[in-house]
């Protein structure tokens, strides 16, 4: 039987941004788009037949948001990740980044200086900027290869004042999962200083067979009453374009801010297909994550192994979780400002340019291999072409 992440499923004239997108974003049609991160996967069967039977019934009006939908979150997130979820920490936003933003504006204000370890998603600037606050970059170091967070200089931030952190736990774009060690001493500074964390964790179910995630909440109260976590089913299950996702708040006095914020720009109901889709996925699902995730860390590893050999100047980043490989391309000889255009013009691949994700990701590009084998063996035979010809 072929593997059901083998199959190129179509997703042109879908309206997808990342096929049918390229044409704006790069100038040309003809792309192999690995860029805008969700999967080239149907999501699971299960979750298909649940938004079918629904969408066949035909009438779509208002819904109410089912108590089962919590259940499931509560249910999923205790057995995955061990974490016991309190109902009443719940609140649900339409995506991750309008979560985000709704913790800015209700625990920060205007001015107040707000921490992000680039190179990073790219809306932790936006987000920040937009609203008026100020960025203050702790950027990530690498040590043999490898992605830390430079404790030190975030304890020399955080003494010199600052309100919160944006955490991305796991990181997108250089694929770490951060290990419970480097949380626990991350989390002895939040508690030293004082500072509120926004942690973005819509990455959390994607990590690697044997690669445990920890929420940052879980490591004690103290530090759950420091954080404000926003995770989701939508990158897991490939359903992001039905905008669902989770916000955790177990401290009461930033649940009241963000719900009154909610309250005032009239904000909190979800699409039922969003929530119908992420409660059967929560429900179902968890067999099909996890053969999607063997087959995710087997496509990092045919990445890292065909480039070594193909193009040894093009240093990948071996992650630990997430659909995207973060590609140092500084030894390719091309000038870092002109890296994502190589590789439109002369490969036909759409990349995300690293200097998207903070200035430190210049000379880098994030490849998403969220897709089946043979769209990665082509990318990587049209590299391999484009760079003989250099
Ligand atoms: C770290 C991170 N946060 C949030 C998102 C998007 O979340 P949403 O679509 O729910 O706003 C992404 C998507 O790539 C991401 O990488």
């Amino acid at each position: 039987m072929e593997c059901p992440f083998d199959q190129v499923v179509d997703r042109r004239n879908t309206g997808c941004i990342k096929w049918d997108g390229v044409l704006e974003a790069f100038g040309r049609e003809d792309l192999l788009p690995m860029w805008v991160a969700d999967m080239d996967f149907r999501t699971p069967p299960a979750v298909i037949q649940a938004v079918s039977e629904r969408a066949a019934h035909g009438v779509y009006g208002y819904e109410r948001r089912p108590a089962s939908f919590a259940e499931a979150v509560l249910n999923w997130y205790k057995a995955r990740q061990n974490w016991e979820i309190e109902p009443e920490w719940l609140l649900h936003t339409p995506g991750v980044v309008t979560g985000l933003t709704l913790a800015i504006l209700a625990l920060t204000e205007p001015g107040e200086r707000v921490v992000i370890q680039p190179p990073v998603y790219p809306p932790f600037y936006r987000v920040l900027q937009a609203n008026g606050r100020v960025v203050v970059e702790n950027p990530l170091v690498e040590v043999d290869g490898r992605y830390v967070m430079n404790l030190g200089e975030l304890e020399e931030i955080f003494r010199s004042g600052v309100k919160a952190m944006l955490l991305c736990s796991p990181h997108n774009p250089v694929g770490r999962v951060w290990s419970r060690k480097e949380l626990e001493d991350l989390g002895e500074l939040i508690l030293r200083y004082g500072v509120t964390v926004i942690a973005d964790e819509i990455w959390s179910d994607l990590v690697f067979p044997g690669v445990k995630h920890t929420p940052l909440a879980t490591l004690s109260p103290e530090i759950a009453q420091k954080t404000v976590t926003f995770n989701a089913p939508t990158k897991t299950f490939n359903i992001a374009g039905l905008y669902v996702a989770n916000g955790i708040v177990p401290n009461p006095a930033y649940r009241q801010s963000i719900g009154a914020l909610m309250e005032r720009l009239s904000m909190g109901a979800i699409s039922f297909f969003g929530l119908l889709a992420g409660e059967t996925a929560y429900r179902t699902g968890a067999q099909w994550l996890d053969s999607l995730l063997v087959y995710l860390e087997e496509n990092a590893h045919y990445v890292i192994r065909e480039l070594s050999r193909s193009a040894p100047q093009i240093k990948v980043t071996k992650p630990e979780g997430t659909f995207v490989l973060w590609l140092d391309c500084r030894d390719l000889g091309i000038p870092h400002g002109e890296l994502n255009q190589f590789f439109v013009r002369e490969a036909g691949i759409a990349l995300n340019e690293g200097s998207a994700f903070g200035p430190v990701g210049l000379g880098f590009q994030r490849m998403n291999i969220g897709c089946p084998r043979s769209l990665i063996q082509e990318a990587l035979e049209r590299i391999e072409q484009a760079l003989g010809a250099l």
